[in-house]
């Protein structure tokens, strides 16, 4: 993903930051693990670190991450599009103006039950809604609109 690599390193250098993504707003305060997925310049992860997170944030511009300065976040300089995620490890996952069907698909699997995810796109339909919601059926729907594609879910407690 060399591309996006440029592309973004580019971007970031003269990018004005912008606030985080509303839905950040539904996610409760708690001392627990999130992980932002391609975070870049970490708008998001702060937020999540404001609200009591221990935060690690992905993302393969090296200018986004150099950009963030806040030693409440861990970062890593990778290309998601090999990565796998932990299993049963996150309280939060975010992947928010960025789309990887591979990583989607690893969600439920990487949340601790009653974890959340929060996923927002710039693209209307990355995939069909059926078949997102087929990835996410074991999640109380917290947020969805469709337009644009905004979804925060709820990783079912079973008992
Ligand atoms: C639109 S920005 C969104 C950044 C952040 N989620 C936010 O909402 O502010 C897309 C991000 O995806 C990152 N990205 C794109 N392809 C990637 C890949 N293959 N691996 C890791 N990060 C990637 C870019 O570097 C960029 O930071």
């Amino acid at each position: 993903m060399i591309e996006e690599k440029l592309k973004w390193n580019e971007k970031y250098k003269t990018l004005t930051p912008k606030p985080p993504s509303v839905l950040i707003n539904y996610i409760p305060t708690a001392n627990a693990k999130a992980l932002d997925l391609a975070g870049g310049y970490g708008r998001n992860a702060k937020a999540l670190a404001d609200k009591g997170y221990d935060v690690t944030l992905i993302d393969i511009s090296e200018i986004g991450i150099s950009k963030i300065n806040d030693n409440r976040i861990k970062t890593f300089c990778l290309d998601l599009d090999s990565y796998m995620i932990p299993k049963n490890e996150y309280d939060v996952i975010l992947m928010i103006k960025y789309f990887n069907l591979n990583l989607l698909k690893q969600i439920p699997s990487a949340l601790k039950k009653g974890g959340y995810f929060v996923f927002e796109t710039i693209r209307k339909y990355p995939i069909s809604k059926e078949e997102f919601f087929e990835i996410f059926k074991d999640f109380e729907v917290i947020y969805f609109s469709e337009k644009p594609f905004r979804f925060i879910g709820k990783l079912f407690n079973y008992k």
